[in-house]
């Protein structure tokens, strides 16, 4: 397909449409096809990447080179009041470089709050954006640097390939989770609805990135996993996509492989930080392979029950992540086989046992990390009546922006959701 067509199959991938099962199909194929041109012939830029505790010194440095001469720290209030920006600031003071920092990004931002963040920028004469934070910071910052240079209000960039110009963007994610410093994308919610809009454009990718272990090691144990587990969703996604390529593939089974090794030592062991650091790469290299390959049904399904009940990103995926592995077994026997393989979960006696073998026993590794990191499964206030409204949502976002490996019915997404309820139901007794 050539990119004009792409491009445009994609643009009008955003204006949703009724339609039967038959048709919702035949959308959902003919935009996966534009989504895989896409990736083909549109080059995606990767950060520069620094790693390690002295890697955001190296990045400041990058930034000073590159001629910032007033710097946005873009943060929240809760990494502020911890005290996080500061061994940013006190670098960047010692060097005489100026700075402003606006810890407005709440989660979720919506468009007010990453307005406030433009007018901050535009009143300090910042030249350059520093992300410091997870994904919602980095995704904030993304729409900010996008917004000022291209002199646009952020609701007009959101859609495809919308940015025109970007600020110099620079990122240290304070979360291993999101990827967001490696992707194409940012989400911004609508102040009333709720409703997210998402922005895609490779200028959006930032500049550099530092994965610095010290930054990350206060996180929490029940953020670490929810975040761990996040990272290993869009590896599984990606991987099972039917557009993975041997490149995504390189990215999403390291990153499968390094969670499965790391997360269990990072929880229970917040200031290792050998385990930080492989946890910041594995979460750089999810967000390199889904940026290609795309996600699925998780977080199709995930994003909805972060909108009904308000849970936080990393566990709704924990939550819904076994179910669609089942659900997706058969199709994709062989691929969960080699993944098996390639992660490095089973031994060299079980990695003789036959495909159906191997994915089940990877299927099993995915439910026993998520035990073992002590994921909270109960979705509190799941109501029944939510669940047409979910699966009608979660459909339209697998058409509109995934390549899964078999399209489910609105009733198989409603199955997915009551077993989601049974288990959240049992747990509360
Ligand atoms: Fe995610």
């Amino acid at each position: 397909m050539p990119v004009s067509k792409a491009v445009a199959t994609l643009q009008h991938a955003f204006t949703p449409k009724k339609l039967n099962h038959a048709g919702y199909l035949a959308v959902a194929k003919t935009r996966a096809k534009a989504l895989h041109a896409f990736a083909l012939v549109v080059p995606i830029p990767r950060p520069q990447l620094f790693i390690g505790d002295q890697s955001c010194f190296e990045l400041c440095d990058m930034m000073i080179n590159e001629g910032a001469t007033k710097i946005l720290i873009v943060t929240d209030s809760v990494l502020n009041q911890l005290g996080i920006p500061d061994k940013i600031t006190d670098y960047l003071q010692q060097k005489g470089i100026g700075f402003h920092l606006y810890d407005g990004i709440t989660p979720d931002p919506t468009f007010s709050v990453v307005e406030a963040g433009i007018k901050h920028s535009v009143d300090n004469n910042c030249d350059a954006i520093l992300a410091l934070g997870g994904g919602s910071v980095i995704d904030a910052a993304k729409i900010i640097a996008m917004s000022q240079a291209s002199k646009r209000k952020p609701q007009k960039l959101m859609g495809l390939l919308k940015a025109g110009k970007m600020m110099p963007l620079y990122c240290i994610p304070t979360t291993a989770g999101t990827g967001s410093e490696a992707t194409l994308g940012a989400v911004v919610s609508d102040d009333k609805t709720h409703q997210k809009s998402l922005s895609i454009d490779p200028r959006m990718v930032p500049r550099a990135a530092a994965i610095d272990p010290v930054i990350m090691k206060g996180m929490p144990p029940h953020i670490t996993a929810d975040t761990g587990i996040d990272v290993l969703t869009h590896a599984l996604e990606a991987w099972m996509s039917v557009n993975a390529s041997s490149e995504t593939d390189y990215y999403a089974a390291s990153a499968t492989r390094t969670v499965f090794q790391y997360l269990p030592v990072a929880y229970k062991d917040g200031e290792n930080l050998k385990a930080r650091e492989e946890m910041g790469i594995a979460a750089h290299y999810g967000g390199i392979s889904f940026n290609k390959a795309g996600l699925g049904y998780v977080h199709a399904i995930a994003h909805q029950l972060g909108a009904f009940y308000s849970i936080p990103h990393g566990r709704a995926n924990a939550i819904v992540l076994p179910h669609i592995l089942d659900a997706n077994r058969d199709v994709c026997e062989h691929r969960l086989a080699t993944l098996a393989k390639k992660a490095g979960v089973v031994d060299t006696a079980q990695s003789k046992a036959d495909d159906g073998k191997l994915a089940d026993y990877l299927i099993a590794q995915v439910r026993a990390l998520i035990e073992e990191t002590n994921i909270d499964r109960s979705v509190k206030g799941i109501n029944e009546a939510d669940f047409i409204k979910i699966a009608k949502a979660a459909a339209v976002e697998v058409r509109d922006t995934y390549s899964v490996p078999r399209y489910f019915t609105q009733a198989e997404i409603v199955k997915i959701l009551h077993d989601i309820k049974d288990i959240s139901d049992s747990l509360s007794k």
